[in-house]
Parts: structure tokens; C-alpha cells; sequence
């Protein structure tokens, strides 16, 4: 094959730190051109659904419902961008609170997660307020997008703190959307806003039959309106493209906001 300079491979550096981080940017690039193994993702994902797969884990002892590859990315934004507040909406069992709260525990100094759910079970309260990581958790009762439960939030929040934020309750594009306005102020310059299971939007309409949400009216359509209308977010597209088995295609949000 003939080489061109559009087709010949960067040069590697000499640096081999640097030369890896160039090996992973191709590899990732790469993937996210592999639009066969996208589709083979996404059907890899609708066989597990009716499974339930991402009921099945937990955090330091706490169900966690989440696909693992999401907490792998979750770990790496949240120790690069080193975060000292987590906004979370939606508690369930309370494993992806302790999941940031363990985090912010190894990156040491006094980093908290502020947790938002409508229903708060009384067993699942009580396991997260006797858990190890539970001095760096505050849950507050309410709807996400309520009013008052947002000024509750941003009450927690102080000038120069460093904002991170990670929804995962109602996953209607009007309730997404209303969080994203509520708590994408929050986010401060190069941390992350997550929208999960914006992955509906990529299956068949009605394939998920027991919900609220579908193909249409998701968290995805709640990124792609929000992002439409604010310029201060970028949609991080490499996370996905090396997850591949993500449940938040295009909701890995990086904050630009000067
Ligand atoms: C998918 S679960 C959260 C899973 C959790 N983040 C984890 O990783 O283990 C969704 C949660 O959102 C909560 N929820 C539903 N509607 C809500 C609302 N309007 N405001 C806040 N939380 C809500 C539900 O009660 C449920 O616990």
C-alpha cells in the first residue's frame, strides 16, 4: 500500500509514556470507527437486558447497577479531574454513592458526595448511614428536579469547590433535561457531567416494555437538546468509543465553560 501523509502513522515519540498515550488515542479512535462492533455492543447489551446484568454487582458491599465498564470510566474521570463534590441523582442501593465516596476517600482531603433519590428505602438508608464511606455522604429525600431539593444541593456547594455530576434516576428526556439545567451550573471547567442510560435511544423503539422512557424520550435526547442550547459542556466521545459496553453513549459530558 502506498503512503500518503494523510495515511502514514504519527511519529512515535521517544518518550515511552508519551508513545503509549499515542497508542491508546489510535486504539481508541480506532474502535470508535468499528461501527460493526458498535452494533454488535448494542446487541450485546440487549441480550444481557432481560437478565437484568447491571443488577447484578456491588460496591464494598453495596448492589451497584451499573455496567462495570461505566465504573472503570467513572474511576479514571474522577481521579484525573480529582473532584471534591459529587452530585448524584438516583440512590437505589446506594452503590454508586459509595463508589464515588470510596474515590474521593484515595484521593484523600475532605471530598463529599450529595445524593438525591425520590424514595429512599429504609434498609438501604441504614446500610449506607452504618457503611464505612458513609461520613462522606449526604442523601437528601425528594424529587431531582424539585425546586427546593435543587437549592438543598446547591446549598452544598462552596466557591472553589470543584463539581462533579452523575445522573441516573428518572430517565425521561423532560426529567433529564430539567436535571441538566438544574445541576449543569454546578459542574465546574474540565470535570464531568454523566448522563446515564442514554443507551435507550440506540435500542428498538419499545424493546425496554416495563418503563417510562424509550427510543425518543431518553436521556440521549435530553443530551442532544441540552448541548444544543449551552456551550459549556463537549460531549466526550472517546469514553464510549473505548467502553463499548457503556450504558451512556454521548453522556460523558466534559465541562468547556470558561
Ligand atoms: C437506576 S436507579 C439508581 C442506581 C444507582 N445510581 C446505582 O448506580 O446503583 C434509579 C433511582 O432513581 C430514583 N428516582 C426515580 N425518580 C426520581 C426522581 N424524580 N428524583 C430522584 N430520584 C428518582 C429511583 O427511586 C431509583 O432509586
Amino acid at each position: 500500500m502506498t503512503t500518503t501523509p494523510e495515511t502514514a502513522p504519527a511519529p512515535t515519540p521517544t518518550d515511552p509514556v508519551a508513545a503509549f498515550a499515542v497508542e491508546r488515542r489510535e486504539q481508541i479512535a480506532a474502535l470508535g470507527r468499528d461501527e460493526e462492533l458498535r452494533r454488535r455492543s448494542v446487541e450485546w447489551i440487549m441480550r444481557a437486558t432481560p437478565n437484568r446484568f447491571t443488577y447484578n454487582f456491588s460496591w464494598m458491599g453495596r448492589p451497584v447497577i451499573q455496567f462495570p465498564a461505566d465504573m472503570i470510566a467513572i474511576q479514571e474521570l474522577i481521579w484525573s479531574t480529582r473532584p471534591n463534590v459529587i452530585i448524584e441523582t438516583g440512590i437505589a442501593h446506594g452503590g454508586s454513592a459509595v463508589f464515588s465516596a470510596s474515590m474521593l476517600e484515595l484521593l484523600g482531603g475532605d471530598g463529599r458526595v450529595v445524593a438525591v433519590d425520590i424514595d429512599i428505602r429504609e434498609h438501604n438508608r441504614a446500610a449506607i448511614e452504618e457503611h464505612p464511606m458513609s461520613r462522606r455522604i449526604t442523601m437528601i429525600e425528594g424529587s431531582s428536579i424539585d425546586s427546593g431539593i435543587v437549592n438543598r444541593v446547591r446549598g452544598h456547594v462552596g466557591d472553589g469547590d470543584r463539581v462533579m455530576v452523575i445522573l441516573d434516576s428518572h430517565h425521561s428526556h423532560a426529567h433529564v433535561l430539567a436535571e441538566l439545567e438544574a445541576y449543569g451550573p454546578l459542574v465546574t471547567r474540565d470535570c464531568y457531567l454523566v448522563v446515564l442510560d442514554t443507551i435507550i435511544e440506540d435500542l428498538p423503539a419499545g424493546f425496554l416494555s416495563d418503563t417510562r422512557w424509550d427510543k425518543g424520550d431518553n436521556p440521549k435526547t435530553a443530551v442532544h437538546a441540552y448541548i444544543g442550547g449551552t456551550g459549556d459542556f463537549e460531549i466526550d466521545r472517546a469514553i464510549p468509543d473505548k467502553l463499548q459496553i457503556t450504558t451512556a453513549p454521548d453522556g460523558y459530558l466534559r465541562c468547556i465553560r470558561p
